[in-house]
């Protein structure tokens, strides 16, 4: 294998799993400005005919059906996890284990122990480790953190994020699930929203929040007359406070009728503001507004594909706007930069450290909506902020 390469392997080849192995294919046949190229070697999941198909369809050379096989195979040097949650702490440590480089989807795990064992095992094994928050890859997300790290904005004293989908607002559908537990919306969605007010504004010392299963029943599945009761959260909404004095409200919801993949914030501070909204994902909205200067501000709509924004030298030239599955696409291009370069991933790209941080956040939310109190989150467990 040619040293500008890095050998992929893939366990999971559903919603993610296509994602990725089209991030990983656009990369290879885009390189851009970057130190290697994702060679695609195995796909893999529990049905192998399946995964026989995902290989011949996404350009795998091979197919697996236990992941095992996955972590033993030489020639893979990055293991990416893009299967379900409860698929994610075994087979990352095995591969941190057996020297791979580990790409974990989100949430990074269940709880915040198995994610403290996840991280533990990256970092023991000293390989890179990221887990796919890729809104952080919209160019108009890293401009907004660009500009408030530069003070535009003044001193920040509030965000929002919210991130609304509607696919379960029918109450008459049956479970997603089909019986099966699984976690809800804050662990889903609301995890987004808590990387990105930690990656605009920084650590979250304590919240207060609500939760909300707002259909408490549904069918058991397509055709079944059994109800069975659902048990995961629809919509939740938190109040918190950040370390350097910030407020914020984080929210997300699957139930609110009309939103289809709203993700969304507002960042406001002394001197500015900006906002921007993933079905929009080319702009950035910022109005400054700089104190004493008599100037009232006005905001401007701010395109966020020209030369010098974030990532316009591995697509197309200004103007020449990026989609959703571009925003994977620059996260796996960087993943496999910071392989190639030894670099750090944080902070453009999420840690493990990152990922479990994410997790204590939202079991604070928890345990303020079961408490009905201010909950504290604690200081980071392991590993810096990044
Ligand atoms: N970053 C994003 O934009 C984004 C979007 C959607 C989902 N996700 C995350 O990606 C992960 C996968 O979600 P998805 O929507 O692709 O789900 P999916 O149901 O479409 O695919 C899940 C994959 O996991 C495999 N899998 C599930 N349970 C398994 C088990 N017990 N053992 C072995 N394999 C198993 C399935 O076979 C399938 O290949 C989840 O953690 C989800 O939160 C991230």
């Amino acid at each position: 294998m040619s040293a500008a390469e890095i050998g992929v392997g893939m366990w999971g080849y559903g919603f993610m799993g296509r994602t990725h192995a089209n991030a990983y294919r656009q990369v290879r046949h885009l390189p851009g400005a970057h130190a290697a190229r994702p060679r695609q070697l195995v796909i893999g999941g529990r049905d192998g005919e399946a995964a026989r198909q995902a290989a011949a369809t996404y350009g795998f050379a091979r197919h697996a059906s236990d992941w095992r096989e996955i972590v033993a195979d030489p020639e893979v040097q990055l293991f990416d996890n893009s299967a379900w949650h409860d698929v994610h702490e075994e087979p990352c440590i095995a591969a941190a284990q057996a020297g791979k480089h580990v790409l974990c989807e989100k949430p990074l795990a269940l709880d915040a122990d198995a994610g403290r064992r996840m991280l533990a095992a990256v970092e023991r094994a000293g390989v890179q480790h990221m887990v796919a928050f890729n809104y952080r890859f919209a160019p108009a997300v890293r401009r907004a953190r660009e500009l408030i790290a530069a003070g535009q904005l003044g001193e920040v004293r509030r965000i929002h994020v919210c991130y609304f989908q509607d696919h379960q607002a029918d109450a008459s559908l049956p479970s997603p699930w089909g019986g099966r537990s699984q976690t809800g919306v804050l662990d889903g969605l609301g995890s987004h929203a808590i990387d990105l007010a930690r990656f605009l504004v920084g650590e979250i010392e304590s919240v207060t929040a609500d939760i909300r299963t707002f259909i408490p029943e549904r069918g058991a599945g397509a055709g079944s007359r059994e109800r069975i009761a659902m048990t995961e959260d629809d919509a939740f909404s938190a109040q918190v406070a950040f370390s350097a004095g910030a407020l914020g409200v984080l929210e997300a919801a699957w139930v609110y009728a009309g939103s289809k993949n709203a993700l969304r914030f507002e960042v406001n501070g002394s001197e500015g503001s900006l906002s921007w909204n993933l079905e929009d994902l080319n702009h950035l909205h910022f109005n400054r507004v700089p104190s004493g200067s008599g100037d009232p501000g006005g905001t401007r709509s701010l395109l966020v594909t020209d030369r010098g924004d974030p990532y316009v030298g591995a697509w197309w030239p200004p103007g020449h706007v990026l989609g959703w599955e571009h925003l994977h696409a620059n996260l796996v291009a960087a993943f496999v930069d910071a392989i190639a370069t030894g670099e750090p991933v944080a902070p453009w790209g999420a840690t493990f450290a990152d990922g479990l941080r994410a997790i204590e956040v939202a079991e604070a939310i928890r345990r303020s909506a079961a408490s009905g109190r201010r909950e504290t989150v604690g200081p980071p467990s392991i590993g810096a902020r990044s």
